[in-house]
């Protein structure tokens, strides 16, 4: 039988501070509620996403101010660390407005969810990097997400303006709603959450 690993299971205790921060918005922390109640229950099917892309290397640059931190950032920020031979990495390749070469500079680290290092179907929760002057494409999706910030990093929702909610900062997107985020001169790091 599956047991979670001991470095999974303190990875999910931090983000699960995280993602009920009273610096994200209500609809967040309701959903990211729901994503970890589910994954009070360890479920993975063995898939793994094996195959590392070129913005992995961006990890540890990434990271670098809050591996020292002391608050849950950091604590996060190390964890993600412990994890990372055991994540799978994933890219987006359509969408529109993205930056010419931004499928090079992005990729999706999945902790729980298909071919992550927890390899299930019913939630996902991971993390996106981008390098700097990164523009993401808009896309949508229909379940709802929750974010939250581990750096600086611009968000976009619908046709609105783009917002940095700051780090530890979040931000909820609607169902099917259109979405899309940025870097600037540092790259972005931001966890993310959905139910399925
Ligand atoms: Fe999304």
């Amino acid at each position: 039988m599956y047991q979670r690993p001991k470095n999974l299971e303190h990875f999910l205790g931090v983000a699960q501070t995280l993602f009920q921060a009273k610096t994200l918005p209500d609809t967040a922390r309701r959903l990211s509620a729901k994503v970890f109640e589910r994954l009070e229950q360890p479920s993975d099917d063995g898939r793994r996403n094996r195959e590392r892309f070129p913005a992995c290397e961006l990890l540890d640059s990434a990271l670098a101010a809050l591996l020292v931190d002391q608050s849950n950032l950091g604590v996060a920020a190390r964890a993600i660390k412990t994890l990372e031979p055991s994540i799978g990495w994933q890219r987006r390749t359509s969408g529109l407005n993205g930056s010419d070469d931004y499928v090079e500079k992005h990729v999706h680290g999945i902790i729980c969810g298909p071919g992550g290092m927890e390899s299930r179907y019913d939630v996902q929760l991971g993390f996106s990097l981008l390098a700097p002057h990164t523009r993401y494409p808009d896309h949508q999706h229909p379940p709802e997400e929750a974010y939250v910030l581990l750096s600086a990093g611009e968000f976009r929702q619908c046709e609105g303006d783009w917002f940095d909610p700051g780090m530890g900062g979040g931000l909820h997107n609607a169902p099917n709603s259109v979405h899309a985020m940025r870097s600037g001169t540092t790259p972005l790091v931001a966890m993310w959450c959905l139910l399925v």
